[in-house]
């Protein structure tokens, strides 16, 4: 059977999706990338924001409307979230799969065949304690990975599992379950295994993933100690990490990130809002002194760090001061880059019990645009602070800012590549598409906001 995987959300979503591939693969299906060539199609959901879930309520109205009936599973975050209610709006679905249970989705879609609907999470369930028991079986999703599946040179790696932060907007700890770090044992194994098939760059994943402890005997393995395993290991020559909480950012991390040549000097460390009264109605669980705090220890340790923020903007009860001082920290912060969003009110979060989601959806798009334009300054000159400068690349393919690899220069062999620093800077240059998961060196020319011009270093 052949089987098309859409996935949404964030990279926990990619990863997941990358090992049902692999999973699927072993057990004898054939992945396709066009839909209508599919006799099952899977699609990997996000609940995080509402555009998110709206996004799946099109794409199954879509399909109700196909020619041909196919078996349809929705997966992870908002299946859930939300399996009962889409079973009851779109009968032909025939999967609903939480993440926690990706591992025996291949049974499933041998039952779908057979004419069985499954529901494999209990879509009420308020119960914690029953996502830490699924737990073994997200575990045994990434033991059981197929290396070979994915981007040739890149690798996702799951270290840890959930959340215990409980922000008031966000609705992960309830969809992904209490905090579990995984063994180093285990972790360090499957990273070997990568890097030995030539996937030299290792992103390690996890909701707060600086928040990784594991016990081993009376002593903790922290974050730092992770890294310094994990970057010894042979065939590592990139190691980065998303997504980082600021309270949990200590000088340990930052001096071992200095230190280890192989990691990436790279941060995303979203501070959500640049106001202490936001901060606290949000449980961020610091105060912008601190944040300021952990962003002036960064750039004193790494002068060459880069870093990138998420922000929520029109959150219940946000002042025109409070959106002034996200702009401030914008600047302050000098990021690369930042995310912004527009709150959104997720039923079941605290948030959604006890604020008043009061910031009409006008303010919240001004805020965002006026976010958006504070850190576009910023981040063009920290793009333009590059140029005339050598650096290295790994090359992900033709440049997707276009449909189709683009012809540039006169060579016929030259497209536009797209590559990527160990500050995670966007560059475009022109080279052979045989460049694709290379790293190569290359002297930047020219910057935008969000992206370098360079060329091929002789
Ligand atoms: N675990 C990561 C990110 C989680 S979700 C972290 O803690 O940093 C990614 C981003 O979505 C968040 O950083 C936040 O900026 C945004 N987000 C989460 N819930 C949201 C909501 N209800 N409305 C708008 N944005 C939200
Ligand atoms: Fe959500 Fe906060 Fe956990 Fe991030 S730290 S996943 S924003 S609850
Ligand atoms: Fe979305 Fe789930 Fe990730 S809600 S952001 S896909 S953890």
């Amino acid at each position: 059977m052949r089987v098309y995987i859409e996935t949404l959300g964030c990279q926990m979503n990619r990863l997941d999706s990358e090992l049902v591939a692999g999973q699927l693969l072993g057990a004898g299906y054939e992945l396709v990338d066009q839909l209508d060539e599919a006799d099952v199609f899977l699609i990997n959901t996000c609940s995080v924001r509402a555009q998110a879930e709206n996004k799946v309520y099109s794409r199954l109205g879509r399909e109700a409307l196909a020619d041909r009936r196919r078996i349809v599973g929705v997966l992870g975050c908002m299946a859930q979230r939300r399996g009962a209610d889409l079973l009851k709006r779109y009968p032909f679905v025939n999967i609903i799969c939480g993440p926690g249970q990706l591992d025996t989705l291949g049974e499933m879609i041998a039952r779908a065949a057979a004419g069985e609907k499954t529901i494999a999470c209990d879509p009420d369930r308020k119960d914690r304690t029953a996502a830490a028991e699924a737990d073994s079986s997200i575990d045994s999703l990434d033991h059981d990975r197929n290396i070979e599946v994915g981007s040739p040179a890149q690798a996702y790696v799951r270290v840890m599992r959930g959340c215990d932060k409980f922000c008031t907007y966000c609705i992960v700890p309830f969809v992904r379950g209490p905090e579990v770090s995984r063994s180093p044992d285990a972790i360090c194994q499957e990273v070997k295994q990568l890097a030995a098939v030539g996937r030299s760059e290792i992103t390690l994943l996890g909701q707060t993933v600086n928040s990784y402890r594991f016990p081993a005997g009376d002593a903790t393995v922290r974050f730092s100690d992770l890294l310094e395993r994990i970057s010894g290991l042979s065939g590592v020559r990139r190691l980065r990490f998303v997504t980082s909480h600021p309270t949990d950012f200590g000088d340990d991390l930052l001096e071992a990130m200095r230190d280890l040549p192989n990691v990436c000097r790279y941060i995303h460390c979203p501070p959500q809002s640049g106001s202490d009264r936001v901060l606290r109605a949000m449980n961020r669980r610091y105060t912008r002194a601190e944040y300021d705090d952990f962003i002036d220890r960064a750039y004193a340790i790494m002068p060459d760090v880069t870093i990138a923020g998420d922000f929520i903007v029109g959150f219940p009860g946000e002042e025109e001061s409070d959106h002034q001082a996200s702009a401030d920290l914008i600047k302050r912060s000098r990021f690369k880059n930042s995310f912004i969003f527009k709150y959104s009110s997720r039923d079941g979060t605290v948030g959604a019990k006890t604020l008043d989601d009061n910031i009409p959806f006008e303010v919240k798009r001004r805020r965002n645009r006026e976010l958006l334009a504070v850190q576009a300054e910023v981040s063009l000159e920290h793009y333009r602070s590059f140029i005339g400068r050598e650096m290295e690349l790994l090359v992900e393919g033709p440049s997707p800012l276009s449909d189709k690899p683009v012809n540039v220069g006169a060579d016929p062999n030259l497209v536009q590549m797209l590559g990527r620093t160990r500050g995670d800077h966007i560059t475009v240059f022109q080279g052979p598409e045989s460049l694709a998961g290379q790293y190569v060196s290359a002297r930047i020319t020219d910057a935008a906001s969000f992206t370098l011009f360079a060329e091929l270093a002789k």
